[in-house]
């Protein structure tokens, strides 16, 4: 019988071969569309098909951290972009295999003002992030609801941006047009590299006559490149809210509600197109 290697041991094989490390950024500037509950459960199903994941809470408000059972007290991003902390320092490992976590605390909420008189303040994000690419295979960003200097930071260091859409929210189009502006800026300057990985549905309750109708408006403005709108719609499911306030994603609280299924179709999905 040959002996597994120690998680060590694989630690230390993976660092010398070397991961992909690519880097998603989930953002929109509407608050509760779905952005932390989305990056906490892609996350959490990429590790649970073998991949290793870092997760990159840049909220002041913690929830991501807290949605993967971490305490938002300790040092974490904020310390790293202020030069404070080494990042390989405060990655810490979660509930959950191949899930590891730099995690936020409401000192980040300063560093708005304080980055903003720093020269290069859209790129200290990507520099930190830099150091630890080779070591996952995909480092996810939840950023706050804005398009605010954190949310730049975030743009600049990721490959990719995963928008998620609420389907309860109709006076969308101002919003999606803004955002896809400020990512049209970004690629053309900062960050060439960029892409839009996709749009993707959350809450939808199929009851609700709203719900079809964000969704048939959504698919009609994009309907010269509909491949921008995830195949996978996650539904309006009250498992997926309490799961968080369990310290775990939703696979290790419910892996079978239609939440749960959602996300993991939804998860596969990524994989296949990042
Ligand atoms: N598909 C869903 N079904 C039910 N509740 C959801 C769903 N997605 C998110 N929620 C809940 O809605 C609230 C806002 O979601 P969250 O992911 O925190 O949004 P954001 O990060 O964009 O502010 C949270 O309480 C979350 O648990
Ligand atoms: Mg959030």
């Amino acid at each position: 019988m040959t002996a597994k290697p120690s998680q060590s041991t694989r630690h230390r094989q993976s660092c010398i071969i070397g991961f992909m490390g690519k880097t998603i950024v989930f953002a929109n500037q509407k608050g509760g569309v779905g952005k932390t509950t989305t990056a906490v459960n892609i996350g959490s199903y990429m590790a649970s098909e073998g991949k290793k994941i870092l997760l990159v809470d840049f909220d002041p408000q913690g929830n991501l951290s807290s949605s993967v059972g971490c305490s938002h007290k300790q040092d974490g991003i904020y310390e790293v972009i202020t030069s404070k902390r080494d990042i390989k320092d405060v990655i810490m490992e979660t509930v959950q295999e191949n899930l590891s976590i730099v995690t936020s605390n409401l000192n980040l909420s300063g560093a708005t003002i304080e980055l903003v008189d720093m020269e290069g303040r859209e790129f200290i994000l990507r520099k930190a992030l830099d150091s630890v690419k080779d070591q996952f295979d995909y480092i996810l960003i939840d950023c706050p609801p804005s398009l605010g200097v954190l949310t730049l930071n975030g743009f600049v260091a990721a490959d990719y941006v995963i928008v998620p859409l609420q389907c309860e929210f109709f006076a969308l189009e101002g919003f999606i047009s803004m955002l896809f502006q400020t990512v049209k800026r970004i690629q053309q300057t900062v960050n060439k590299r960029l892409k839009i990985a996709g749009i993707v549905f959350t809450m939808y309750d199929s009851r609700t006559r709203l719900s079809n109708e964000v969704i048939h408006k959504v698919k009609a403005t994009f309907s010269t490149h509909p491949e921008i709108l995830f195949q996978t719609i996650i539904p309006r499911n009250i498992k997926l809210t309490e799961a968080p306030s369990h310290g775990v994603p939703i696979n290790l609280y419910d892996n079978q509600c239609v939440g749960a299924r959602s996300y993991h179709k939804l998860a596969l999905e990524v994989i296949e197109r990042v």
